[in-house]
């Protein structure tokens, strides 16, 4: 009976081992995917926050989106002007609790997340981009933005810069891009 007993302990402790095992490998998927091909959480700060505002000069009715909208520091920026945004972002953590943020700031009217790789977006119908990325995605993004945008489209680039798309504006080092008309 005691041998019994040992055994299932031992089954129980090995079970409860393997849980906590793939309750971690979980944990490290969700934050190391962003880390390896995407950029890392950081929040923008404030100042850069009224650059991006200042620059994208965006009115009612345009489409915005903050691409990678991490705890939804922008997101919430855009909406207390009272304007509609969009945040796409990969780490559900971060998406639940910008969603708990908007509904607690009373601003879940303007903002809407989702979970979602931007990489996997059609980005014709936006007016306004904005972002704050990292160096090495900067050139997959540009080929891809400058594929789908229509003419007169605004990119705002916290900090990191395109390699071939010169900015129209530069300021507080936030860069502002313009999609212009194919030349004829
Ligand atoms: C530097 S943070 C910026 C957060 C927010 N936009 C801000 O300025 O405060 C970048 C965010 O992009 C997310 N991210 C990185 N690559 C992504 C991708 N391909 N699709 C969606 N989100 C992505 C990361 O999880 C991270 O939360």
């Amino acid at each position: 009976m005691d041998g019994m007993l040992l055994n299932y302990l031992l089954l129980g402790l090995v079970i409860l081992t393997l849980g906590v095992l793939l309750y971690l490998i979980a944990l490290q998927c969700i934050f190391l995917w962003p880390t390896l091909f995407g950029a890392v959480f950081v929040p923008s700060k404030e100042a850069q926050i009224r650059t991006m505002l200042a620059l994208a000069k965006a009115t009612p009715g345009e489409r915005i989106v903050d691409l990678g909208s991490g705890d939804g520091t922008v997101l919430f920026a855009v909406a207390q002007e009272g304007l509609d945004v969009e945040g796409l972002e990969m780490n559900p953590i971060l998406v639940k609790r910008s969603l708990r943020k908007a509904n607690a700031l009373g601003l879940q009217e303007r903002i809407s997340v989702q979970r979602k790789n931007f990489f996997h977006i059609d980005f014709s119908e936006y007016d306004v981009i904005l972002l704050y990325g990292i160096t090495y995605i900067m050139n997959k993004l540009e080929r891809k933005l400058r594929k789908e945008l229509k003419p007169g489209a605004r990119v705002i680039s916290n900090h990191f810069q395109f390699p071939n798309w010169q900015p129209e504006r530069e300021e507080n080092d936030v860069r502002m891009y313009r999609m212009n008309p194919p030349a004829s």
